[in-house]
């Protein structure tokens, strides 16, 4: 076989076997096909477009070019949970001791934060002694017994992917249904889950800016998942607003704790919750989503998912005290108040720019290599509908040094203050099923 020929064949439309597909990926993965070439069949594929067959096998096909878990000998239904990124998205933080407390064992690995927004790793490593990297025999053995494990993929998961990834994102190809659809499922298929519950972002702070997109990579990574005996279900949720009050990394590590406390904001209760249904009912716990709602508020009520939580903490090396004193948590130097400049009623919340802005703080990375400071971040004050007066509070600045009115005047602009409050979003859009 030849890359020029592929690349041809799908510029001209055509439809890959799965056989040039895996040869492709093998031969990319070993270094004899050259990143211009693996470019110019992205593009094509950006232009033209997957069948359901090829988008399917090209994600098995980097699947697998590296490391795939086997948890068969770990007894029980493993489900995990993929969100597609928002701000504020800290929900695995409560969800995963939820789940695993009810008896459904969770695998979780998980990514950092990129850009504007955060990630799960870099949120739990705000916990002091926080362990990410632990080996293949600790991560099994930390599912069975505790049932919640969460940690950073090894080199060894999808190389293609991490490869493709990188030439996506200098070629102006990342923003391709397909090919984010068989990055995603590359990386998450390798640990071994037997089932997997979608959040897929939709709003101004998500990838997806619109329900239509967010719609069609729903179905593509149920469709990926179906077809890899992965039992699935997407969720589409609302991200024209921050999740919750907080943006950074301890800073959500202490809402997170909030909401095991079962006191935390409303929208994150609610979504922590619905996932959790969804993953009991996929995990053979409950026979429907409202018994397992049931037995999730349950768990939040009676301090079940937050002594799990401190399992957790501690079966990763953690200080478990700061689940009783937050203040544990790294703390910023400084609080600097961004107010209101009008009065009136908070209508529209520009969620991608509070991600840089956190990220602006230290909190987020512009470069992968960047190190993080864990204590920044944004406290939201006001949201979507609430009415504000001159000078009030919006959000309340974290902050190492006093020297950021960059920063105050981005969060000032990426509020809009209207006469009357928004129409009301719905936390959760859609649910998609195979
Ligand atoms: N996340 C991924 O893992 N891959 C993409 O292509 C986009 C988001």
């Amino acid at each position: 076989m030849r890359m020029v020929d592929l690349i041809t064949k799908k510029r001209d439309r055509g439809e890959l076997t799965n056989e040039e597909l895996t040869w492709m990926i093998e031969q990319y993965t070993a270094g004899s096909i050259p990143d211009y070439q693996m470019s110019a069949f992205l593009m094509a594929v950006y232009f033209n477009g997957m069948t359901d067959a090829e988008r399917n096998h090209f994600a098995f096909a980097m699947l697998h070019s590296g490391d795939v878990l086997d948890l068969s000998d770990i007894p029980g239904i493993k489900v995990d949970k993929h969100s597609t990124g928002g701000v504020g998205d800290k929900i695995s933080i409560p969800l995963a001791p939820l789940v695993a407390c009810l008896g459904v064992p969770v695998p979780m690995i998980s990514g950092r934060g990129l850009g504007h927004t955060g990630g799960t790793l870099d949120k739990l490593e705000s916990i002091p002694g926080f362990n990410v990297n632990e080996s293949e025999a600790q991560f099994k053995k930390q599912v069975r017994t505790i049932h919640e494990a969460i940690v950073s993929a090894s080199r060894e998961v999808a190389p293609a992917d991490r490869r493709i990834y990188a030439v996506r994102d200098v070629t102006g190809t990342v923003e391709s249904i397909p090919l984010i659809a068989g990055s995603i499922m590359s990386k998450k298929l390798a640990s071994g889950t037997n089932a997997l519950v979608f959040d897929v972002k939709v709003g101004n702070g998500a990838f997806m800016k619109t329900i239509k997109d967010a719609r069609a990579l729903a179905k593509a990574l149920v469709s990926i998942s179906q077809t890899a005996g992965v039992k699935s279900v997407a969720l589409l949720t609302d991200m024209n607003q921050p999740l919750g009050i907080t943006i950074g990394n301890s800073l959500e590590i202490a809402e997170s704790i909030a909401v095991l406390k079962n006191r935390g904001p409303r929208d994150v209760h609610a979504l922590t919750v619905a996932l959790a249904a969804q993953m009991l009912v996929l995990g053979g716990k409950a026979p429907s989503l409202e018994i397992a709602s049931g037995l999730a508020e349950d768990a939040l009520r009676d301090g079940r998912a937050l002594t799990a939580f401190k399992q957790l903490i501690q079966a990763q090396g953690g200080d478990p005290a700061v689940v009783d004193d937050p203040r544990k948590l790294p703390q910023a130097k400084y609080r600097i108040p961004v107010t209101a400049d009008q009065s009136g009623v908070v209508d529209q919340i520009d969620t991608n720019t509070l991600g840089l802005a956190a990220m602006q703080l230290g909190g987020g990375r512009a470069k992968k290599d960047d190190v993080l400071n864990l204590a920044v971040g944004l406290v939201l004050h006001k949201k979507l509908g609430t009415p504000v007066s001159k000078g009030d509070t919006l959000v309340m600045l974290h902050a190492d040094t006093k020297d950021v009115a960059d920063i105050v005047g981005l969060v000032q602009k990426a509020y809009h203050i209207g006469p009357s409050a928004p129409k009301k979003s719905p936390l959760i859009h859609e649910i998609i099923r195979p």
